[in-house]
């Protein structure tokens, strides 16, 4: 370890539950039922987004209960930031071409709608025979560019969230449950 990471505290007494395991599993289910009968019959593949989609994805794919494969790609996110630079940098590309297939995005939170926009482009130059989003959280009146959701799981109001995939300087991803800060979260280490 390099004397100059600095590792944030773990302060998960400064975060309020908003959305409970329970919820998400119900809301979950319902996403998987829902995509399994609208693609009922057809090729799917998902693509999710790294590294916030992936709790989300791990649990919708088990609930998915019609044939699929998955792949993955990684944008560059904000860092320890938590308000979007608009800028989008593909670090990972799909490992298979989409020509023809029935391509599902996976996000776990569409907020300005950049990175989506982004990538949606991307892929739809590569002629998929239909392209779709499954996004979990929906920051809707943050949205700074038209993306169309297919699917939403919540649409949530303009606060920062993390847990079940989200992060903040790359911590609690591993949450069961989707949080808010409060008070004294941000605040510089005592
Ligand atoms: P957008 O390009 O502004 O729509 O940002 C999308 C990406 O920013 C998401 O896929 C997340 O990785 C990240 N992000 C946006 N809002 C939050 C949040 O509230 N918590 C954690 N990450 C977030
Ligand atoms: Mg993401």
């Amino acid at each position: 370890m390099s004397q100059e990471t600095v590792q944030p505290k773990w302060r998960v007494d400064k975060l309020e539950v908003f959305i409970t395991e329970e919820q998400l599993r119900q809301r979950v289910a319902e996403l998987g039922a829902q995509i399994s009968r609208d693609y009922e019959g057809q090729d799917l593949l998902l693509v999710a987004v790294l590294k916030g989609s992936v709790v989300f994805l791990a649990d919708l794919m088990r609930y998915i209960t019609i044939p699929h494969s998955v792949d993955f790609m990684a944008t560059s996110s904000y860092g320890a930031a938590t308000e979007s630079s608009g800028i989008v940098r593909i670090l990972k590309d799909l490992d298979m071409p989409i020509t023809g297939r029935n391509v599902l995005i996976v996000e776990d939170i569409v907020d300005t709608g950049h990175t989506l926009s982004y990538l949606r482009r991307l892929l739809l130059e590569r002629e998929p025979a239909s392209l779709r989003i499954v996004t979990l959280l929906d920051k809707r009146e943050r949205r700074e560019v038209d993306v169309p959701l297919d699917y939403v799981g919540f649409e949530i109001p303009n606060a920062f969230v993390v847990g079940y995939g989200l992060d903040f300087a790359e911590l609690y991803r591993n949450l069961p449950y989707i949080a808010i800060p409060k008070e004294g979260f941000f605040d510089d280490d005592d």
